[in-house]
């Protein structure tokens, strides 16, 4: 398994370009299961959970290329209407692709995602919504069977607000006959970027960025070629960065309209954030000088669950005590382990971390576990003092494009050791 090696300490500057939202190409890439024809999605960002959802789709029978950041999806030769279990099992968002199946083919047989380092993650409430639409769902040695002559208009009220949950229910809509309306919608983003693809395919949605979004079903979707919108979680990711090292560095190919509340939490710490070039400025205070602050994640606009490890990792070097409170995931903070190792001062009780600021870490072998568990070690190892080896950045590479290369031309000290032992 590959590895990063970083030394930290060092005050970075320069440029970094923000990729593609993984989030927003995932859905995309499975709303492209509703039309007939050949659609291209621009921006895409080459990342190992998008490979897999274009494995989930190829092991259909989707002819699939990738042309320069770019990805043609043609849908025409779907056969198979499965997504096995050895895919599903490696990224849960292969269930994205049970709406547009049941919708399109009136079938669809999606392996249970099964569970996850960060929490249960039930689909309940994906089920519940295709239950209220019409379809048959039957559970079969770990399988999810979906049958329906054709999804009807409902309206389906989800008691939590699920991303893609929203998502899947309103990819079914966009086919079904009539009306269905979807309350305690999800507001993020990447729901009204897909919402956006699907009008431009043709579909009648209204109430985008609401929590209520009304689909008015139609018979047929045509292909399109859409942009994708920029990964607002990268961003974040990148704002702590600079805070961290106390950097002054330019985010370009960012939307700062997605990172409001990241950006608004980040400035308590004395990071100052501004909007520059179409882009974002950020100076990070000078080591030591961060100050603390507290943290809820919420569903957005609320500060996002998946900047909660980032903002651990940066907050562990503050002049004080902060508090952050998880509230989506029962088991997010797996992170804090990895972190103590590195000399950070972290107290987890009911889901609540205390961190108390330290004067240094202290770089150390760690290891990644999630995703976002494994950008906060990274966050925390350019800062640490001394070298940092991550193990298991597989996690890392499932959400990150280029993360070492990016950090290498902002000046930092990083190198990906390849399981073969070559740098
Ligand atoms: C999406 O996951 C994102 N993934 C996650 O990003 C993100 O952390 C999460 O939304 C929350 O923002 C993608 O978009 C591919 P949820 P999703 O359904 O849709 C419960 C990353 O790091 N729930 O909004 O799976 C669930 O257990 C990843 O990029 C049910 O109970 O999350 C959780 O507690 C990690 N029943 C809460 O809702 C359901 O049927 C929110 O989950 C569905 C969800």
């Amino acid at each position: 398994m590959d590895k990063l090696l970083i030394k930290g300490g060092r005050q970075l500057s320069g440029t970094v370009e923000i990729s593609g939202a993984k989030n927003a190409a995932l859905p995309l890439m499975a709303s492209t299961i509703l039309c007939k024809g050949e659609t291209v999605l621009w921006n895409i960002p080459n990342l190992r959970d998008i490979e897999t959802m274009s494995e989930v789709l190829a092991n259909m029978g989707a002819d699939i290329s990738i042309e320069g950041g770019g990805l043609r999806i043609n849908t025409d030769t779907l056969i198979n209407k499965e997504a096995p279990y050895e895919l599903v099992k490696t990224m849960r968002a292969s269930v994205l692709t049970l709406g547009p199946m049941v919708a399109r083919f009136g079938c669809a047989k999606v392996s249970l995602p099964g569970g996850c380092a960060i929490g249960a993650r039930p689909i309940n409430l994906h089920l519940m919504g295709l239950e209220k639409m019409g379809a048959e769902i039957t559970l079969s040695q770990g399988y999810v069977v979906a049958k329906a002559k054709r999804l009807k208009g409902a309206t389906i009220y989800c008691d939590i607000s699920t991303v893609t949950g929203t998502e899947n229910l309103m990819m079914a809509a966009a086919l079904a006959k009539g009306r269905t309306v979807i309350e305690n919608a999800a507001r993020e983003p990447e729901v009204e970027d897909l919402a956006n693809a699907l009008i431009k395919m043709g579909a009648n949605i209204s109430g985008i960025g609401t929590t209520t979004i009304e689909i008015e079903g139609v018979d047929e979707l045509r292909p399109i070629e859409y942009k994708i919108i920029p990964d607002r979680i990268e961003t974040g990711t990148f704002i702590s960065i600079a805070g961290i090292t106390g950097s002054n560095i330019l985010i370009k190919n960012c939307h700062y309209g997605h990172v409001l509340a990241i950006a608004e939490k980040l400035r308590e710490t004395g990071i100052i954030i501004s909007e520059e070039q179409g882009g974002i400025r950020v100076i990070g205070p000078t080591p030591g000088a961060l100050h603390p602050t507290d943290v809820k994640t919420l569903p957005y606009p609320g500060f996002p669950t998946d900047m909660q490890a980032q903002f651990i990792a940066l907050a562990s070097l503050a002049a004080g005590t902060s508090i952050v409170k998880e509230t989506i995931f029962e088991n997010r903070y797996m992170h804090v382990a990895e972190l103590r190792r590195m000399g950070a001062n972290i107290e987890i009780e009911d889901n609540i971390a205390t961190v108390r600021g330290v004067k240094r870490l202290l770089g150390a072998p760690v290891m990644a576990t999630d995703l976002r568990a494994s950008a906060s070690l990274v966050v925390a190892a350019l800062a640490a003092e001394g070298e940092t080896l991550i193990d298991r950045i597989y996690h890392l590479d499932r959400g990150y494009e280029k993360i070492e290369d990016k950090i290498s031309a902002l000046g930092g000290n990083i190198q990906r050791i390849r399981q073969s032992g070559t740098v």
